[in-house]
């Protein structure tokens, strides 16, 4: 793949100007599949606690070498997915709605979460009445917040995000249940700014045929991605509007955002895939 040297993306994108990230995300020290609550998940498959360790740290470091800043919360023993902290809750403009889990498995992870906001100065945490499965169902483009039902977010609680975190929210529906969370089929490349729209890459197949027309009204010039793309599950990428933190077999991809003049940063996270998550799952984002 060619990718733009720094000035040459300057010249040719000026808009694709990175901003400083501030994330939580949670060591997977107790990490094992041992339960099955979506298509990922095989519990007779070997899993190395280790080496999911080992993934997450390099994806960390790997935010913290792009100039982010990452938070950790303290991982409880019995909750192998308390990893995926992007469903720990959403924060916009630092107001938390916090989360409501589907699975009973993964039900008190919510507090520990809830803890963690309270206790680094969040005053404002409302925790949802619908199930909530925060940002893996949630996506702030920097103008409204996309909201994903089908499989784990309540469609209830898309009206409780727009109440509680007073932003306009658009409800999206998924359709294939290896996509349960609209985390794993869309994410937001560069955020609405100074009057541009934001810039998305999406799975169409993923959502049902009124939500591909509303996506498609909404975002006429999104990274339509293939099903190459969404298997690895390639669109749970975290984007800093220049950076875009892949998973390392999503090359299709990653050339073709390379192509738009961002800089893709691949990482491997085969260990956490088998419980169907990838980079973004591990990274939540503390906006405000
Ligand atoms: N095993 C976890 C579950 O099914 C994976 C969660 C992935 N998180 C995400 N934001 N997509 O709940």
């Amino acid at each position: 793949m060619t990718l733009l040297s720094d000035s040459a993306v300057e010249v040719v994108h000026p808009e694709r100007a990175p901003t400083t990230r501030r994330y939580l995300m949670c060591e997977p020290r107790y990490f094992t599949v041992e339960y099955v609550i979506n298509p990922w998940m095989n519990p007779d498959e070997p899993v190395s606690t280790d080496l999911a360790v080992a993934q997450w740290t390099a994806l960390k470091e790997t935010y913290e070498t792009l100039g982010h800043t990452v938070e950790t919360i303290e991982p409880a023993a019995g909750l192998p997915d308390m990893v995926f902290s992007a469903n720990s809750g959403t924060v916009v403009d630092g107001r938390v709605l916090g989360s409501r889990f589907r699975a009973p498995q993964r039900a008190a992870e919510a507090d520990h979460f809830r803890r963690w906001f309270l206790d680094n100065g969040y005053r404002d945490v409302v925790m949802p009445q619908c199930i909530n499965e925060a940002e893996g169902d949630f996506t702030w483009t920097g103008s409204v917040l996309l909201a994903g039902t089908g499989f784990r977010t309540d469609p209830g609680a898309h009206a409780e995000a727009q109440e509680v975190l007073g932003v306009p929210v658009v409800s999206l529906q998924l359709v294939d249940p290896r996509y349960y969370h609209l985390d794993v089929a869309l994410f937001v490349l560069s955020e609405a700014r100074d009057g541009r729209p934001a810039e998305v890459a999406y799975y169409p197949e993923a959502f049902s045929a009124g939500t591909q027309r509303v996506l498609s009204r909404m975002f006429p010039n999104a990274v339509i991605a293939t099903e190459e793309d969404a298997v690895c599950l390639g669109l749970n990428a975290v984007s800093d509007g220049r950076n875009v933190v892949l998973p390392v077999e999503a090359t299709r991809l990653a050339a073709e955002v390379a192509q738009r003049g961002y800089n893709p940063v691949m990482v491997d996270i085969s260990e956490l895939r088998k419980s169907g998550g990838g980079p973004k799952c591990c990274t939540n984002e503390l906006r405000g």
